[in-house]
């Protein structure tokens, strides 16, 4: 089964009264294990579709099923649910909390989950020895470098031990080194631990990095290709 189905999926937004076709009838499917990018220039939808897949934003119509589910019609506790238990997110902005330094920014997901203390402590700093902070787990994020922080936010992202991660633009902000070695890192998870990657990018370093490439044009698969 697929972790995600995805059929005839379409989102419109109010634009002041506008109406902006930002998807425009989508149909995709991501199976167990895959490292998969969807690629297109800005505005062509990627945002978008990660938000809807990830339970942020709802779709105008469609349907979106993860692992056999249909989560359209979830209320807002069943979404957040959803969010904080099988999905994992990643940001180009990193999105850390600023004041708590790097265990505490990934032991919170698992204070949510309802997990007791010493339980939290042993498995975030497994993990952030895992993605090579081991140094740094006392600091805050403004003391981290822009991939130490995008590091965290990749321990963060999986502790919960997730379906899927989405992570939307995840090297924007890094330089071409930083960018790339965090792709090593999350290639390493993906073939490791099996855990399930999807990325938005423009970034061409991530797209020849990925196994499958998913190009979005107008709101609209153009291209889908598997390496
Ligand atoms: N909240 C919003 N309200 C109105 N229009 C939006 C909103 N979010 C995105 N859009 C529009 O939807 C289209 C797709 O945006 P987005 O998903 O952010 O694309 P990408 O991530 O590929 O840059 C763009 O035309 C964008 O301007
Ligand atoms: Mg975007």
């Amino acid at each position: 089964m697929s972790i995600i189905k995805i059929e005839n999926l379409k989102k419109t937004y109010d634009s002041n009264g506008i109406a902006v076709n930002a998807l425009r009838g989508i149909n995709l499917k991501i199976e167990n294990g895959e490292f998969s990018a969807i690629a297109g220039p800005s505005g062509s939808g990627k945002t978008t579709l990660l938000n809807i897949i990830g339970g942020l934003d709802k779709p105008t119509s469609g349907t979106i099923s993860l692992s056999g589910e249909i989560i359209n019609d979830y209320n807002p506790t069943k979404l957040s649910d959803l969010r904080l238990n099988k999905i994992g997110f990643i940001f180009q902005a990193y999105n850390l909390i600023p004041v708590l330094n790097a265990i505490e920014n990934v032991e919170y997901v698992l204070l949510l989950q309802g997990i007791g203390s010493s339980e939290r402590t042993k498995r975030a700093s497994n993990i952030l020895k895992e993605v090579g902070l081991e140094k740094e787990m006392n600091r805050k994020p403004a003391k981290l470098s822009g991939g130490q922080q995008q590091r965290v936010a990749v321990a963060r992202a999986i502790v919960s031990e997730p379906e899927i991660v989405l992570a939307d633009e995840p090297t924007a902000n890094l330089d071409q080194d930083t960018g790339s070695a965090l792709l090593d890192l999350m290639h390493e998870l993906n073939k490791k631990k099996g855990i399930t990657f999807l990325f938005s990018t423009h970034d061409v370093m991530v797209m020849d990095r990925s196994e499958r490439l998913v190009y979005l044009r107008d709101g609209i698969i153009a291209e889908d290709k598997t390496k």
